[in-house]
């Protein structure tokens, strides 16, 4: 597995191989040309597995950034539903914080939806730790019918420092 930024030929290749209704991979790669995120792509081969944004700019949730500001986030962690459970989301968790230490940045946040025990426990395995700051955010997303869904979602936020646990040489 080789996990990655998004380079500009990766975006047209993913966009081939994992379609996504409403420009998600378009959008992230923007972010990312823009500097404001990095878009992680974890691939085997020419096959994308999975990806995530490290979001360099901090918490998207008020609540989460009033709390901790100097966070950066990872957020939109997917990995596609034929590869979960092989250690992609971890990798591409590592992968991510070893971009944060490489910038300097020490703290990683994310927020997981409230009836998300999966990837809580995902994350809670990996050292994150649960804050008590919640936040709530509504967005609208398209199905793959094409019909807008309205979504309204609590989002609990977890932390990580690291500087424990990573970089000690
Ligand atoms: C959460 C997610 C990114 C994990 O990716 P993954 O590659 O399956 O993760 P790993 O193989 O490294 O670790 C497996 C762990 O992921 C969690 N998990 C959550 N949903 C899962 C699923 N459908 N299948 C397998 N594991 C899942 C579990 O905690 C599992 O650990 P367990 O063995 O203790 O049950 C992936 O399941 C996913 O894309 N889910 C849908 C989107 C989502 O919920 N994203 C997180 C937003 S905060």
């Amino acid at each position: 597995m080789d996990i990655r930024p998004c380079t500009d030929e990766d975006l047209s290749v993913l966009c081939l191989h994992w379609r996504t209704p409403g420009g998600v991979h378009e959008a992230h790669h923007a972010r990312q040309q823009a500097g404001q995120a990095t878009y992680l792509v974890a691939w085997q081969d020419q096959e994308p597995l999975g990806s995530g944004v490290v979001q360099w700019g901090g918490c998207i949730g008020s609540n989460a950034r009033t709390a901790y500001p100097q966070a950066v986030e990872i957020n939109h962690l997917q990995v596609r539903d034929q590869y979960r459970g092989q250690g992609v989301g971890s990798d591409l968790i590592a992968a991510a914080e070893a971009l944060a230490w490489q910038a300097g940045r020490f703290q990683i946040a994310v927020g997981v939806a409230d009836d998300n025990q999966g990837a809580e426990r995902l994350y809670r395995r990996l050292g994150y730790r649960l804050t008590g700051v919640v936040d709530v955010s509504e967005y609208d997303w398209i199905t793959a019918e094409g019909a807008v869904q309205h979504e309204t979602e609590r989002d609990l936020l977890l932390v990580k420092d690291l500087a424990p646990t990573i970089g000690i040489l």
